[in-house]
């Protein structure tokens, strides 16, 4: 597994003792320690017809140990052959493809001897690679023309990279990406607003970034600005909609660099992605991506674009060193996405969305092992998408405001800001973060928070005794409405947001009637609300209570959208009975082919579980 070294000081009444932490990421066979990739340089050629990407990954080679084997990671890859640049000339020189390991994919060790200082690998991906997913022109809204995306985060980059990978190494990148002449190429990278449709494009991400944030997509792609720093990419059907839905984005951006610092990645654009992007979003840098379904129509959801765009600090600037980190990505971007909700739409929608957050945190700690409800959590090699919960990102977030209200915000925004600064373009394990905040906030602050207490949020299970509880006044309000309404009393709703109702929705006692479940629906069309998850939280109640009507609508949500968190607890559901659970498995029959491969694997574990077919 991937090692590196860690150099940590630690200042003792004045003393400086160095500490060796080791940390290990337990998701990669990279050996950084020993040879390291700084630089990738790709040419790939997108082949729709075969569902593959093929070309060369070409690195920049540093050696570190006196070592000449390169470890990389690989996933269903197939290695043409390896190459070393050794005077003036490309020269082949041997690999080995090791066995496939259940969920790491497979080491690919090439010799790289001791003077070359460049490694060329020519290879092709399989059309099941588990980071891609592949469209039809059917499957996609203009029906014209094929789609093509990533997802590498957390451990996919290996199955259309061969790459080390893991969030310990920073490398930069360029990439010539070759496409049918009519469709655009997009990446984490400088992407040009003015380039014409062409068949190969050139882009280049200069700033050093984990492998995780390597990013593709290929498809029928607009683009239209917001600012002069903001633009979107998508098919036509919905530019218009989503520069409307995004249009705060540059505010955001400023009211962020208000508080944490400087923008570092020039431009922030935004890719919405078909319906079937199996993430709300994902912060690949310089270049968001983002599912259509936040594209409300009422700018509701954008909690999302503030939460990716937070992540240009908290995991893009600043990353965590391995999985087992995540909270140091998704707690702080919890929390920065929250403070950026607050300085633009004020306390109370930000208070909400906090409550909204708790009351998810919650129903995961009353179903989760309790020690997976730990923040530094142990995944051994288990698959980092399979243990996905909200213990990182809310939890995470809690501790932050934990924080925040112990020390005050001024001192707590100045410390964020420093460490900002501090770890830029590095990766940081939990370990280096706590020896950090004890030199920097708890040690400059004594008496306020103990390590111990630190120790007990970040490596205990379930919530410290005195933990924030996040209410909301607006939502005290709804459930007062709610009484009078359960007793055939009339609700109030023009002053509702999506908030509002989720939060009604989400807490409607399970022995409603079925007379009140359809007053609702013939009030408040809930059964054809297009806000997707306003209709998640009904479909959801209306599989619980056996509430029919909403049964065809059902089966079109699930056709419809492949974003994982609205599909899965629809299925997991469904699965409950002996009766909806065959039903589920012909909607999901019907609805595979469009779903990404992580949705697919998600809900195949849901639906035909072992012992079960
Ligand atoms: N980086 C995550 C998505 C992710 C995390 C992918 C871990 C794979 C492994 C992204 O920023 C995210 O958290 N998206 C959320 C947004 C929400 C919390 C506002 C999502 O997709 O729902
Ligand atoms: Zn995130």
């Amino acid at each position: 597994m991937s090692r590196l070294l860690l150099l940590s000081s630690i200042v003792v009444s004045g003393m400086t003792l160095s500490a060796t932490v080791q940390a290990e990421d337990q998701h990669s066979f990279a050996e950084l320690d020993r040879v390291s990739t700084p630089h990738l340089e790709l040419d790939l050629t997108v082949n729709f017809a075969e569902k593959q990407l093929e070309g060369t990954a070409t690195y920049n080679v540093s050696r570190h140990a006196d070592a000449d084997e390169l470890v990389l990671d690989t996933s269903d890859l197939t290695i043409h052959k390896t190459e070393l640049w050794l005077n003036d000339k490309w020269q082949e020189t041997p690999f080995t493809l090791a066995e496939p390991h259940e969920t790491l994919g497979q080491k690919l060790t090439i010799q790289v001897g001791d003077s070359s200082e460049k490694v060329r690998i020519h290879y092709e991906t399989a059309p099941t690679a588990s980071g891609l997913q592949w469209l039809t022109p059917e499957q996609t809204a203009g029906k014209k023309h094929p789609f093509m995306f990533s997802q590498s985060q957390p451990i996919h980059a290996r199955s259309w990279i061969p790459i080390q990978d893991t969030p310990a190494l920073r490398l930069t990148y360029d990439a010539t990406i070759r496409t049918p002449d009519q469709l655009r190429a997009v990446m984490s990278a400088d992407n040009a607003l003015t380039a014409e449709r062409s068949d190969a494009y050139e882009l280049s991400m200069p700033q050093p970034i984990p492998p995780y944030l390597i990013a593709i997509a290929v498809g029928d792609l607009e683009v239209k600005s917001i600012s002069d720093k903001v633009a979107v990419f998508a098919e036509s059907y919905i530019i218009d909609d989503a520069a409307w839905e995004w249009a705060d984005t540059p505010k955001m951006i400023e009211v962020t660099e208000a508080m944490y610092g400087p923008y570092r990645w020039d431009r922030y654009d935004l890719l919405v992605l078909p319906p079937s992007f199996p993430f709300g979003g994902m912060e690949n840098p310089r270049l968001s991506f983002i599912t259509p379904t936040v594209v409300s129509g009422d700018r509701s959801l954008i909690n999302l674009i503030a939460h990716e765009l937070a992540h240009s600090w908290s995991g893009n600037l600043v990353t965590n060193a391995s999985w087992r980190d995540l909270w140091i990505n998704e707690g702080f971007t919890s929390y920065v996405e929250n403070r950026i909700m607050e300085a633009i739409f004020g306390k109370r929608r930000a208070q909400m969305e906090l409550a909204l957050g708790y009351q998810d945190l919650l129903g995961d700690l009353e179903t989760l092992a309790p020690a997976d409800t730990v923040m530094n959590i142990d995944l051994g090699t288990r698959h980092p998408d399979d243990v996905f919960s909200q213990i990182p990102y809310v939890k995470g977030q809690l501790f932050l405001v934990y924080l925040e209200e112990k020390f005050g915000r001024d001192v707590f925004d100045a410390f964020l800001r420093d460490y900002f600064d501090a770890f830029a373009f590095q990766s940081i394990s939990t370990e280096q973060f706590k020896n950090y905040l004890q030199q920097n906030l708890l040690a400059q602050n004594p008496g306020v928070v103990s390590m111990e207490k630190v120790d007990e949020w970040i490596h205990g299970e379930g919530l410290p005794e005195d933990a924030p509880r996040p209410t909301s006044d607006a939502f005290e309000q709804v459930e007062k409405q709610m009484m009078v309404w359960l007793k055939g009393g009339q609700l109030q709703t023009t002053e509702w947001t999506t908030h509002e109702w989720l939060h009604f929705i989400n807490n409607l006692p399970l022995d409603i009637s079925a007379v009140n479940l359809a007053r609702l629906d013939r009030e408040y069309a809930l059964t054809t609300s297009d806000n997707a998850e306003i209709a998640h939280a009904w479909l959801k109640l209306s599989i619980i209570k056996k509430y029919e009507p909403a049964r065809e609508r059902l089966r079109s949500y699930l056709l419809s959208i492949g974003r994982n968190k609205l599909v899965a607890p629809l299925y997991r559901e469904l699965a409950r009975t002996p009766d909806n659970l065959k039903w589920a498995r012909e909607v999901y029959q019907e609805a595979r082919s469009g779903y990404h491969p992580l949705t697919q694997s998600v809900n195949e574990a849901i639906l035909y579980q072992e012992g079960d077919e």
